[in-house]
């Protein structure tokens, strides 16, 4: 049967003033940082700028683990299978990320973890992330192998809350000038990473003849015509040097021996207590054992996390282990979680399972490489949207109203990993 053509599917000329609201031609700008920036809508797409813009080794450096890279596979893939469960028909008009860290306000839970070497990824380096995290009004921890010094870093975000990270030397008196610079220039809380006995093995850096500084090859030469803006900024910038070590040139498994103490005992922990005023966090903790005994030898608190899969290969999973640890140091004690974090929502979970706050570091790195300060605000505004979405559709409002009920995980161990 035929039937006669709807009025509304009959062809017509469009218009003007039917056009006229359907227009949005963007005005063109030329600051492709910030165009390019705009247009990335997860940390994944920061990391794929980065990638682009960041010469290999440097890249890899940052997003490579140790070994077969396992352990930081499965960190991921514990958030990717996740599962949750909302709450619906709830008034969620009024959803608020904030939450409190030994006394200090955060207006969410994630903070920027410790990292060594930052101004080779962007010539802005820490300068960027203390900058940001004092924007956003979270966290930001400089390392003891950061390439900012502990007094820039203060002068430059003045109004942050700034963490120290420190690894403890074999030279006692070092490690207490460090602390002491860190205490006097307004750093309250302190960081020992505990789970670098010796340097994990990272098998990219050695593929890539990885080195600090990176040295000018041929093949790094040829590397910058692709990559210009990275090699400008980093040849007309001041050299890389360290917050708290002397100048250094070879490789970084080189650079890391002179740093480690495979010596360290928990004894050494009370060393730190006695000598570190402020509040004191063991971060690199994998099993409810270790955790405790930091708690008994004076912590203020633990750091579930493997390094970002940098150390062990195959290490426990710190989501997975998360719960545990909550459950045998009770709610008194204050828990940060890192290692595998790519998403607003992958924080969530970690607090529904107990974590107080969280830290990322790659996804800082990617933002970083992206854009430098404004790379890394825009990875913070992303964890931000993310975050205020999933809180939103899981029906809360509050973090502490998130508990376990809304997340479940599922705790198979997956098989991957590069050689997979
Ligand atoms: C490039 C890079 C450098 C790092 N340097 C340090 C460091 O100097 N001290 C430290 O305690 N942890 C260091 N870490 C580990 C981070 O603090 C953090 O534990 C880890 O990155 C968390 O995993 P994620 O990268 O998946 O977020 C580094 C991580 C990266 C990616």
């Amino acid at each position: 049967m035929s039937r006669p053509t709807p009025t509304a599917l009959k062809r017509r000329l469009p218009s003007y003033s039917e056009l006229r609201p359907l227009m949005n031609f963007a005005t063109p700008t030329l600051n492709f940082k910030q165009r390019r920036l705009a247009k990335a809508a997860s940390v994944w797409d920061l990391r794929d700028i980065a990638r682009r813009l960041t010469p290999k080794a440097p890249f890899d450096y940052v997003d490579g683990a140790a070994e077969a890279e396992i352990s930081l596979h499965r960190a991921r893939t514990a958030y990717r299978d996740v599962q949750f469960h909302p709450g619906v028909l709830r008034d969620v008009s009024d959803a608020d990320l904030s939450t409190t860290v030994f006394g200090e306000r955060w207006s969410m839970p994630v903070g920027l973890a410790p990292t060594g070497f930052t101004r080779m990824m962007h010539s802005e380096g820490e300068y960027a992330g203390s900058a940001a995290a004092a924007d956003a009004g979270v966290a930001f921890c400089l390392s003891t192998m950061g390439t900012a010094s502990i007094e820039d870093v203060a002068g430059h975000a003045p109004d942050g809350t700034n963490w120290f990270q420190l690894y403890l030397w074999r030279d006692r008196e070092r490690s207490r000038e460090l602390i002491q610079r860190a205490w006097d220039n307004g750093f309250k809380t302190l960081l020992v990473t505990v789970d670098t006995a010796i340097a994990g093995a990272r098998l990219r850096d050695v593929h890539n003849g990885m080195t600090i500084p990176p040295q000018l090859t041929l093949k790094t030469v040829v590397d910058a015509a692709y990559r210009p803006e990275w090699w400008f900024n980093f040849l007309t910038h001041e050299p890389l040097s360290f917050a708290s070590i002397s100048r250094h040139s070879g490789t970084v498994a080189s650079l890391v021996d002179t740093m480690f103490d495979p010596s360290l005992t928990f004894d050494d922990l009370d060393w730190i207590r006695e000598a570190w005023p402020g509040n004191l966090m063991c971060k690199g903790l994998q099993t409810v054992e270790d955790a405790r005994r930091c708690i008994d030898h004076g912590a203020d608190g633990v750091i579930v996390s493997n390094h970002g899969g940098r150390q062990l290969d195959r290490a426990p999973v710190p989501l997975h282990l998360l719960p545990k640890v909550r459950e045998a140091l009770g709610d008194q004690v204050t828990i940060g979680l890192d290692t595998g974090i790519m998403s607003g929502a992958d924080v969530l979970a970690a607090v529904a399972q107990g974590a107080d706050f969280t830290l990322v570091g790659r996804a800082y790195m990617y933002g970083l490489m992206a854009g430098g300060t404004a790379g890394v605000a825009r990875m913070l505004e992303i964890m931000r949207a993310e975050m205020t979405r999933t809180i939103r559709l899981l029906g809360v409002n509050r973090l502490d109203e998130l508990g376990p009920e809304h997340v479940s995980l599922s705790t198979d161990v997956p098989a991957t990993g590069t050689w997979v």
